[in-house]
């Protein structure tokens, strides 16, 4: 089949586009306002984007209620640091109940039954219990385009420049990352997910150092 994407004439119940692009991974990203309070949030259009500065993004889409702009990027654009938390399987039911919609200043974190853990370089609090975790600086925003009639569902995306990493010790095995170790979750299509749990390696024909 094929679809015109702007008219969306695709002819299913839901939207496809989102079990198009998949797995993507999940950015668990921490904040807190200028208050300090903390607010966590998963946001699967995240991703690296370089190594070199090592730099991250996280895009909000949509609408929170009747207000454009979802907390966490209020939050990072306010104060100029997020965390990145990464989602292990053991963590997936915490996860989905901080999505919620709630007021602004109130702690998903809590409101989940998590514990914060301190940060180095940055003041928003780290999940405990999360495997890896990246400490960044809010770098800038790029507000993409308006569609016609969808006014109200524009989207954003967020940049931050990496500045500390956490890696839980027990992942690290023979000087290098067990991705099984800790099975990351990724989102796919309406509300399903895959957890990894196979990995295999396949070196590059050009490029020795890839093994
Ligand atoms: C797995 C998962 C991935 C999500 N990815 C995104 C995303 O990429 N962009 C977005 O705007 N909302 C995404 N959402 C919805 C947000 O998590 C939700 O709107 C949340 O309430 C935003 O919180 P905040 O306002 O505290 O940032 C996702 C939800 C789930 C469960």
């Amino acid at each position: 089949m094929f679809y015109d994407a702007t008219r969306r004439d695709h002819g299913m119940q839901q939207d496809p586009l989102t079990a198009l692009i998949v797995p993507r991974p999940i950015g668990w990203i921490s904040t807190v306002d200028g208050h300090g309070r903390v607010n966590l949030a998963p946001y699967s259009f995240y991703n690296a984007v370089s190594a070199s500065p090592p730099m991250v993004y996280f895009a909000t889409t949509g609408t929170y209620g009747d207000n454009p702009t979802k907390h966490s990027r209020r939050n990072a654009e306010e104060t100029g640091e997020f965390v990145v938390n990464m989602v292990s399987a053991d963590l997936v039911k915490q996860m989905n109940i901080t999505t919620s919609m709630v007021d602004y200043g109130v702690d998903e974190m809590k409101l989940a039954g998590l514990t914060p853990a301190l940060s180095r370089y940055v003041k928003p609090p780290r999940v405990e219990g999360s495997p890896i975790a990246l400490e960044c600086k809010y770098w800038k925003t790029i507000e993409m385009p308006i569609e016609e009639g969808r006014e109200k569902q524009q989207a954003v995306v967020v940049f931050g420049r990496v500045v500390g990493i956490h890696i839980d010790d027990r992942i690290i095995k023979n000087g290098r990352i067990d991705t099984l170790a800790f099975k990351p979750v990724a989102r796919l299509g309406y509300s399903e997910y895959t957890t990894t749990e196979n990995v295999w390696r396949m070196p590059r024909p050009d490029d020795p150092r890839y093994q």
